[in-house]
Parts: structure tokens; C-alpha cells; sequence
């Protein structure tokens, strides 16, 4: 998508060889027209694919997921990572273990929001080692709903992951794909 790799080039920091700094328009402040193309390209993407419902993580997950959702006419269900007060029974989870920060989460979804019936596209801001996506189509595939596909807004295609979930045969959708951050600047795939 070219509008979001020009924004990357022009606002995106460098920050080492691995992380990718998009907090300007991505993961802190968020720039709702160029949100709202991001949706329109997901939407586009999967507009064959019978999507029921979106399937994201917060918080950063949240901004693209809503207007794919918004573009695709389906609710939106985030994830959460930690547990919330009235979200007490009926839950479908999975733990996701994050090398970027080395720890281990549990996440949930209320098991009422997704059922068998469903076709589901889930979405994520960025993909390194595959392991959020990987545990969200885990809990997509314990409520037997199918897993239409990965939208990704940013791919890190020099880490594991797009590797790891296209060899477990998901669609992966990435909206820009990045080589490499060495000497500290982005190349696209
Ligand atoms: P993985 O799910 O692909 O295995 O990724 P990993 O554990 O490595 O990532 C952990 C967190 O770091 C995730 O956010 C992910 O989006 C974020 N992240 C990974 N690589 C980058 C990067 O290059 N730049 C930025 N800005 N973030 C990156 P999170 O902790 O779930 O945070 P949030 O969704 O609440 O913002």
C-alpha cells in the first residue's frame, strides 16, 4: 500500500535493526484518515470472502481492526490481555509468548462473540514472530469458526513470522512489508 509506505518513510523512526518506531500516526497517536484507508484496503482485500467478524489484540490492533470492520460491515472483537471484571466466565484463551519483551500473556475472548458460524479475518499493527497472531487464530479455531485470513498493517518480513503462519497455510495480507531497518532506514520488500 503506498500511501503507508510513504508515511513509514516520511514518519517512521528507525529505532535499532529490528524495531520499527510508528507512534506518530500507528501505535500512540493514531491518524484516523489514513486508518480509514488502511480499512478500505482490508476490506478490498477480503471483500470475497463472506467475513462475519474481525478478530484483533489491544491496544494497537484496535484502530485498524475498527475500520476494516467499518469497511467490511462486521463487528470487531479485541482480545484481551489482561483479565477484565465483568468478563468473568465463558472465555476462550491462549498464551502468547512476546520475544520482543520477553514475557508470556494470557489473552481472551469472551466465547459468545465468536462462534462456528463465523468467518473470521484477523488483524494486528505489526507482525514479527507470528505469536499474537498465532494465539488469536488458536482461540478463532477453539470456537470452531474458520480463519479467513491475516490482515497485517506493518510486516517485518526479515523475522519469523509471516514465514511461520503462511507454512500453517493462513492467508497472510500485509500492507507493507519490510526487508530490512539496517542503517537505519526502512526497505520494502
Ligand atoms: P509477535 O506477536 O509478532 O510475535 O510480536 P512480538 O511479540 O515481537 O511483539 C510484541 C509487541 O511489540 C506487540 O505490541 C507488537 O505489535 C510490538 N512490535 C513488534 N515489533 C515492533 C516494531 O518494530 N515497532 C513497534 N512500534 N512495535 C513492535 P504490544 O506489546 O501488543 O503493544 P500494543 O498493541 O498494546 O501497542
Amino acid at each position: 500500500m503506498k500511501l503507508l509506505e510513504e508515511r513509514i518513510k516520511k514518519d517512521g523512526k528507525v529505532l535499532s535493526e529490528a524495531i520499527l518506531k510508528v507512534d506518530s500516526f500507528l501505535n500512540h497517536q493514531i491518524d484516523p484518515q489514513l486508518m480509514n484507508e488502511i480499512g478500505i484496503e482490508f476490506a478490498r482485500r477480503f471483500a470475497n470472502d463472506s467475513i462475519s467478524k474481525i478478530v484483533t489484540i489491544e491496544s494497537s490492533g484496535i484502530a485498524p481492526a475498527v475500520m476494516a470492520g467499518l469497511h467490511l460491515n462486521v463487528p470487531v472483537i479485541f482480545a484481551r490481555k489482561q483479565k477484565s471484571l465483568t468478563l468473568v466466565d465463558h472465555l476462550l484463551t491462549a498464551k502468547v509468548y512476546s520475544f520482543t519483551k520477553q514475557e508470556s500473556n494470557e489473552i481472551s475472548i469472551a466465547k459468545k462473540y465468536i462462534s462456528e458460524n463465523d468467518t473470521v479475518l484477523i488483524i494486528d499493527d505489526f507482525l514479527a514472530n507470528g505469536q499474537a497472531a498465532l494465539a488469536l487464530a488458536k482461540i478463532v479455531t477453539e470456537a470452531k469458526a474458520n480463519v479467513a485470513g491475516i490482515g497485517i498493517v506493518i510486516e517485518k518480513s526479515f523475522q519469523g513470522g509471516a514465514e511461520i503462519l503462511r507454512k500453517e497455510n493462513y492467508r497472510v495480507e500485509s500492507l507493507a512489508q519490510i526487508a530490512s531497518l539496517a542503517d537505519g532506514k526502512a526497505v520494502f520488500k
